[in-house]
């Protein structure tokens, strides 16, 4: 650690893996009551643990990416952070409105919460992930800019790297799609027309940037290969990421009553979304290849390949899958979905701020890398993790295949409920490779506190 106020990263890593756990744990009750219908009910029914379940994904993807960014910028820009002291408030203010919005979704009934929480005042509840009460989207809000004002005001007094400017842009553009989130209008095409703005225009858009930014970051660290090198990468990856998929947007506009065009432009601009993924794949490896020393931190390196390849995997090819509208038309919002949606975002932002967390969490405790033994035990944990997600993947593929075949394509379609009975072995499977997800999970916890001789800061 070469600037003492990167260490308010650490906090945010912590309270990311912590609610990373919780998440999980709402998983694999939600995966058993897909199979055991009246599993935990009336305590916790299913749509209420699939709010906890994404807005839990969501809340430490973002502490993840602000501790990355707390670490990052005072070390590109070589200057302190402009307010430690801030960054810290921030903390403990995300994390109470965090820990007592989903208290909300767990204690009280979702209409009472709406009504208690000013939803009548400006309705902005009810939508997919952003199921957030007024109050907790204003939080984010204020915590968003102030984080922001923040990071800025340290770039702005130190060295303007592209890597700090990525990342901003990056956060910046968050921030702001995120004011979407605001309007609901009446109109039920409208309304989902610009929830995709907050939804597609985070991943597939400005998350992108950050991801390409994290990526760069630790490979420049860990390999040891020229910025120059690597920014050139970043800036070809960014410049196709928003060339594709700003009007990649339209894959979602196919049937909700939008003009027809959007079919065509969807279709072509969605197709060649895939491009910088692949593109980060290569980056990744291809910087690995040509490194200049052996960093110690053998398994931030792992994370930092396995982010390419399984985000390449997850929204490159499970996204192409299904993003033409000819075969959208009979795979939409099915299981197909699901596995994409599972594997895009681990592969992509699970990976990318785990990667994160492998580089910076030794240097946060005092050391360059951790041990061997705590290393190796990581890298069971990244293992068994991201086999299990192949898995609840492929599970989750076949389940939909089915699914599709039988509902939709099939000269005698059946009825929805008849044929979720009928791929309940699928979701025995993925419940089990939730299991194991779970098991590799633990096994990233424990590497933490695996001991064994560290490696020292100057090596
Ligand atoms: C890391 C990047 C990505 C993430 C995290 C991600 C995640 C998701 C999620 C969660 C959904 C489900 C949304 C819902 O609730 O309806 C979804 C839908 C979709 N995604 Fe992605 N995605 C990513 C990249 C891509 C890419 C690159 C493509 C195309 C090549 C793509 C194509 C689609 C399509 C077509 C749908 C709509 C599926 C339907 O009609 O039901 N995604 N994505
Ligand atoms: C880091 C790992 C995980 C990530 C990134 C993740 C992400 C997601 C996302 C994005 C959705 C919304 C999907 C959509 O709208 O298409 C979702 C839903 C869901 N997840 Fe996960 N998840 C993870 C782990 C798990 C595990 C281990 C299980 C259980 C075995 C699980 C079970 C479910 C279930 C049952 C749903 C609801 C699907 C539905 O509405 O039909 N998830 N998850
Ligand atoms: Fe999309």
């Amino acid at each position: 650690m070469q600037y003492k106020s990167q260490a308010v990263a650490k906090p945010y890593f912590i309270a990311a893996i912590g609610l990373f756990v919780g998440q999980i744990l709402f998983g694999l009750i939600m995966g058993l009551q897909y199979v055991v219908g009246d599993f935990l009910f009336p305590e916790l029914p299913f749509n209420v643990a699939r709010m906890v379940h994404t807005n839990l994904l969501i809340v430490w993807l973002l502490f993840g990416f602000m501790g990355a960014a707390y670490y990052i910028i005072p070390e590109e820009s070589e200057t302190e952070l402009f307010s430690p002291k801030l960054a810290l408030i921030l903390f403990w203010i995300f994390l109470a409105a965090g820990v007592l919005t989903i208290l909300g979704y767990l204690l009280v009934p979702y209409a009472t919460l709406a009504a208690m929480t000013g939803n009548n005042i400006l309705p902005t509840m009810g939508r997919e992930f952003l199921e957030q009460p007024l109050i907790t989207k204003l939080g984010i809000v204020v915590v968003t800019l102030a984080f922001l004002f923040n990071l800025t005001m340290t770039m702005l007094k130190g060295r303007k790297t592209s890597i700090s400017l990525v990342l901003m842009l990056g956060l910046w553009g968050l921030a702001i799609f995120f004011l979407f989130s605001f309007y609901d209008p009446a109109n039920l095409v409208l309304d989902k027309f610009y929830w995709w703005w907050v939804v597609h225009m985070w991943v597939e858009g400005v998350w992108e940037l950050i991801l390409g930014a994290l990526l760069s970051f630790v490979l420049i660290k860990v390999t040891g290969v020229d910025r120059e090198v690597i920014e050139k990468w970043l800036y070809v990856i960014i410049a196709m990421t928003l060339i594709t998929g700003i009007i990649g947007t339209g894959h979602h506009y196919y049937w909700i009553g939008t003009p027809a065009y959007w079919q065509w432009w969807g279709s072509i601009f969605s197709a060649m979304e895939p491009i910088p993924f692949f593109m980060m794949t290569v980056f990744a490896f291809n910087m690995v290849n040509r490194r200049r020393r052996d960093h110690p931190n053998k398994v931030a390196t792992l994370w930092a390949l396995g982010t390419g390849v399984m985000a390449f995997l997850g929204a490159g090819v499970w996204g192409f899958l299904h993003t033409l509208a000819p075969i959208n038309y009979y795979t939409h919002g099915t299981q197909i979905t699901a596995a994409h949606g599972h594997m895009a975002f681990y592969g992509a932002y699970v990976m990318v701020v785990l990667t994160m967390i492998s580089y910076a969490m030794p240097l946060l405790r005092g050391r360059i890398a951790n041990s061997n033994k705590s290393q190796v035990t990581e890298m069971w944990g990244f293992w068994l993790m991201t086999v299990a997600m192949v898995f609840i993947t492929l599970f989750l593929t076949a389940a939909g295949i089915l699914q599709v075949y039988l509902q939709r394509v099939s000269d005698t379609p059946l009825p929805f409920m008849v044929v979720q009975q009928k791929i309940a072995l699928f979701y025995w499977l993925r419940e089990a490779a939730g299991v194991m997800f779970f098991v590799g999970l633990v096994t990233y916890l424990a590497s933490f506190f695996v001991k064994g001789e560290a490696k020292a800061v100057t090596a």
